[in-house]
């Protein structure tokens, strides 16, 4: 047995650590949320200010969500940042939405180091204007030795591109003699998505009130539980949070097979 006083400091957080992971399952934290952060234009409107204002002040909500997921022993945060389609709003708006992720990335990127996360990025690199791809990589690069919380990025983000481009892998792999048709099963696609190294989401969580996907994470929500919040991403909190998490953990997910209470039922008979 060893005393806590006979440990080098590094193993006694190590200790808390694994206390709080174990406490973290026995509290049913999903391992995977998914943000889709949304309500920043209505946030700003509703206030009589512009758009921009929105935008920025969801970037404050962003660290908020980003902190209290490492407190709530989150494994993987993916926060929905800009999809393919936001390409097609005003230049002016498009241009703001860049400007405020590369300040983000600048800003925050020592603190996320410092808080052991590990960022990666989903999404097309190829058509990206190259000091933001630049920017990207080196988050990616700077932070990948960390072993805490995962935030993965979905910038220039489409998950219908995302499986096409899927596609095209596997139909190039056939070509080459490479692969075999009979070879290629879910197992086979889920490899050559973006997200080939990440679990699943467990929980989506959309704000803004609105009830959609909207092109994010189409094959990989397949079993994903949501909360729709009637709230704007620019007010999420810890309790908004917190409270989303609650939720997901009184649902009974069944996977297509007999639910807990179901099962409950068939050994008590
Ligand atoms: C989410 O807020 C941010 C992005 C999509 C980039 P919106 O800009 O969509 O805000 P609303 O939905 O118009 O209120
Ligand atoms: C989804 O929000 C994309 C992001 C949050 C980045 P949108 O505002 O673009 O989605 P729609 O247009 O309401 O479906
Ligand atoms: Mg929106």
């Amino acid at each position: 047995m060893i005393w806590v006083g006979e440990m080098a400091d590094g193993d006694v957080l190590d200790l808390i650590g694994a206390a709080n992971d174990a406490a973290a399952v026995l509290r049913r934290v999903p391992r995977h949320v998914a943000l889709i952060m949304d309500g920043n234009g209505r946030w700003a409107s509703k206030r009589g200010l512009p758009r921009f204002e929105g935008h920025r002040r969801g970037v404050e909500a962003l660290r908020r969500a980003v902190r209290a997921a490492i407190e709530l022993r989150i494994e993987y945060l993916t926060v929905y940042s800009f999809s393919v389609e936001n390409w097609s709003r005003p230049r002016e708006e498009v241009q703001g939405l860049l400007g405020l992720l590369h300040r983000f990335i600048r800003k925050d990127l020592a603190e996320l180091d410092a808080n052991n996360v590990r960022v990666q990025v989903i999404g097309a690199r190829s058509d990206l204007p190259s000091d933001v791809a630049d920017l990207l990589l080196e988050a990616e690069r700077d932070t990948k030795e960390n072993t805490g919380l995962t935030l993965v990025v979905a910038f220039n983000y489409g998950a219908r591109q995302e499986i096409a481009a899927a596609a095209r892998a596997l139909a190039q792999e056939v070509l080459e003699g490479r692969l075999s048709l009979s070879e290629i099963d879910a197992g086979a696609i889920a490899s050559r998505l973006h997200t080939a190294d990440i679990p699943d989401p467990d929980l989506i969580i959309r704000t803004s009130g609105e009830q959609r996907l909207s092109n994010f994470l189409l094959w990989q929500a397949a079993y994903a539980e949501f909360v729709f919040l009637p709230i704007n991403w620019p007010d999420f909190d810890k309790a908004a949070f917190e409270a989303a998490i609650s939720d997901y953990s009184n649902r009974d997910r069944r996977f297509g097979q007999l639910g807990s209470v179901a099962c409950n039922a068939k050994t008590a008979s």
